[in-house]
C-alpha cells in the first residue's frame, strides 16, 4: 500500500508562489521561525544567520539587484538566508583560541572553502525547512537565487561582514486565488535522477526522452524559439548562458575571494 501522511501531502503538492495576499500573523511566522531552528545543522554549531527584511524601500532596493523581480517587493515577508562563520569565527576569538593555539605551536586558522560550504548546507536546510513549515500553514513562498549576484551592494545592505555568504532569499506570502489555481510544475521523471550505486550519463536518446515533453510545450511544433532549436539551446541562451548568470559567478567569485584571501 502507497504511505499516506499529511506531510507528504504537503511536500508532493507544494509549488513555488510568486503573487501574495494579506499579512502574516506574527504567530505564523513566529511558528515558521521555531521550526526552522529545528532544522538539522552540521555539528549542531547552526552555521548560519537569518535576517527578516520588513523595511519596503530595502524590498524594492532588492527588486533592482535580484535581476529585476518586481514580486519581492509585494512580498508580505522575506527572509535572508545566510551562511555564517562569523558568529563562531568571533566566539573562537572571544573565547582565547588564538592564545591557546600559541601555546600548541599552530597558527590559529580561519574560516575557508570547506567552512564554508558546510555553512551554506546548514542555510539552506533552514531556508526549506522554512519554506516548508510555511507551506504546512498556507504560507506560500518563493527562493531567489538572485541574492548571490550584486554581492557589493548586499554587503552594504546588510553590513555582511567578511565570513558571510547570502546564499538565499525567500518571499513568503498567503497565495492569491490565481496562484492557488496555477498547475504545477512537471518534474522529470525518477530514472533520469535517482541512479543505483554510480554516477550515470546520460545518452542522447534517454535526453530526448527526457526534454520530449518541454519541447512540445515550449515549442508548440514550431522549428526554432527566440533563435533556439531545442530546450537545451533554449535553457542555455534564457539562463546558463544569460548575463545574470555571469554576473552571479562574478559576484560570488567576490564573495570567495573576501571569505578565502581577505
Ligand atoms: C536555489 C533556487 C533559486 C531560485 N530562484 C528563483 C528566482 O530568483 N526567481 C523565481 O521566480 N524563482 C526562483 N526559484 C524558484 C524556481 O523557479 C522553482 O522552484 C522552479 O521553477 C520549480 O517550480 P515549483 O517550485 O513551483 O515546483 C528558485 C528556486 C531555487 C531552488
Amino acid at each position: 500500500m502507497k504511505p499516506t501522511h499529511p506531510v507528504l501531502d504537503v511536500l508532493l503538492n507544494r509549488k513555488s508562489v510568486r503573487a501574495y495576499e494579506g499579512e502574516i500573523s506574527q504567530e505564523v511566522k513566529d511558528a515558521i521561525i521555531a521550526a526552522t531552528l529545528r532544522a538539522p545543522t552540521a555539528g549542531n554549531m547552526m552555521l548560519y544567520s537569518v535576517i527578516e527584511i520588513a523595511d519596503q524601500s530595502v524590498k524594492e532596493r532588492l527588486v533592482e539587484t535580484c535581476d529585476n523581480q518586481p514580486f519581492i517587493a509585494k512580498a508580505p515577508w522575506v527572509l535572508l538566508f545566510l551562511a555564517d562563520y562569523q558568529r563562531w569565527y568571533d566566539y573562537f576569538i572571544t573565547a582565547g583560541v588564538e592564545a591557546l593555539c600559541e601555546e600548541r605551536g599552530a597558527p590559529m586558522r580561519t574560516p575557508q572553502e570547506g567552512d564554508l560550504f558546510l555553512a551554506c548546507c546548514d542555510a539552506l536546510i533552514a531556508a526549506q525547512t522554512a519554506v516548508i513549515a510555511a507551506e504546512s500553514l498556507g504560507v506560500g513562498s518563493c527562493y531567489i537565487g538572485d541574492i548571490m549576484e550584486n554581492y557589493e551592494v548586499h554587503r552594504e545592505m546588510f553590513r555582511l561582514p567578511r565570513y558571510v555568504f547570502p546564499i538565499a532569499m525567500v518571499c513568503f506570502g498567503h497565495p492569491t486565488e490565481q496562484q492557488r489555481a496555477r498547475e504545477m510544475t512537471t518534474r522529470f521523471d525518477r530514472k533520469f535522477i535517482v541512479f543505483e550505486g554510480q554516477y550515470r550519463h546520460l545518452h542522447a536518446e534517454e535526453f530526448e526522452e527526457m526534454y520530449r515533453e518541454q519541447q512540445e510545450r515550449l515549442f508548440e511544433g514550431r522549428e526554432a524559439l527566440k533563435g533556439a532549436r531545442n530546450v537545451g539551446q533554449f535553457m542555455y541562451l534564457r539562463k546558463f548562458g544569460a548575463d545574470f548568470t555571469l554576473e552571479m559567478t562574478r559576484s560570488v567569485r567576490a564573495i570567495l575571494k573576501a571569505w578565502v584571501t581577505g
